[in-house]
């Protein structure tokens, strides 16, 4: 079946422009979300699949003045060149098609934004952005019960993509951000996150500033012939 055939106004046709509408927003307004549309993410989130149902995901939603506390923190680690320190190991070498892959997604948000091939100083401030939230009022920390391992961390991310998508739904702009996850013994501090759990990732979320050219480009997708293979 193309997408072409499926039945505008079906359900599916309902969840496509979702997913089309997704992206990851790296500019948003200072504007708090009302609580209630925050409850009404995390109630459709919480339907998410996991291994056993097990849920492993502990979610800390930071806004108000421990947003700002955590933000500054993070941008002054950053500032000092403190060394990453993930828990989760990071990619160890991206090759080929996802080597050209990641390449196209980084000229996208360069061109997007000025910075200049090889201009490290602008590069390195585009980065800083990530500790800033990209200026989001809110940010969801995720964390997985660490005896639940990989498949757990697995369930976070099938937890992160619904809670983007719920969020596109409810209007808003959403971006995971595994830079987030570089010193995880900040995110402990901050949010007394126990020894049992991962730090996996953050999503900053709240509303989109449309004006932004960080926000004006779109990243393109691998054809399925480089992505599936259809047996029988
Ligand atoms: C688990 C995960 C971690 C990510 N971490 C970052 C990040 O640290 N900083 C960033 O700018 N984008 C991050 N992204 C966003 C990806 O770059 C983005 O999803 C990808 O380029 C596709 O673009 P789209 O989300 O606009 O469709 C992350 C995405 C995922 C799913």
């Amino acid at each position: 079946m193309t997408a072409r055939s499926i039945a505008s106004g079906s359900d599916l046709a309902l969840l496509q422009s979702v997913m089309d509408r997704r992206h990851s927003c790296r500019s948003f307004l200072q504007t708090p979300v009302p609580w209630p549309t925050i409850e009404q993410i995390l109630a459709a989130t919480a339907r998410t699949a996991s291994w056993c149902n097990a849920q492993p995901w502990l979610v800390h939603i930071v806004s108000g003045a421990p947003l700002e506390a955590l933000r500054n923190d993070l941008v002054a680690q950053a500032d000092a060149g403190v060394p990453p320190e993930p828990e989760l190991d990071w990619p160890v070498a991206y090759r080929g098609l996802f080597q050209e892959r990641r390449r196209a997604c980084g000229r996208a948000l360069y061109e997007a934004v000025g910075v200049r091939h090889g201009d490290r100083e602008a590069s390195g401030l585009q980065t800083r952005e990530n500790f800033r939230l990209f200026g989001a009022p809110h940010v969801a920390i995720m964390t997985s019960e660490a005896a639940l391992g990989t498949h757990g961390i697995m369930d976070c991310g099938a937890w992160t993509a619904n809670f983007m998508l719920a969020a596109t739904a409810a209007g808003l702009g959403s971006i995971a951000q595994a830079a987030l996850a570089s010193w995880p013994a900040v995110l402990r501090r901050h949010l007394q996150i126990g020894r049992d759990k991962h730090v996996v990732c953050g999503i900053s979320f709240g509303y989109e500033d449309t004006a932004h050219p960080a926000n004006g480009f779109r990243t393109a997708r691998a054809p399925g012939s480089e992505t599936v293979v259809f047996v029988g």
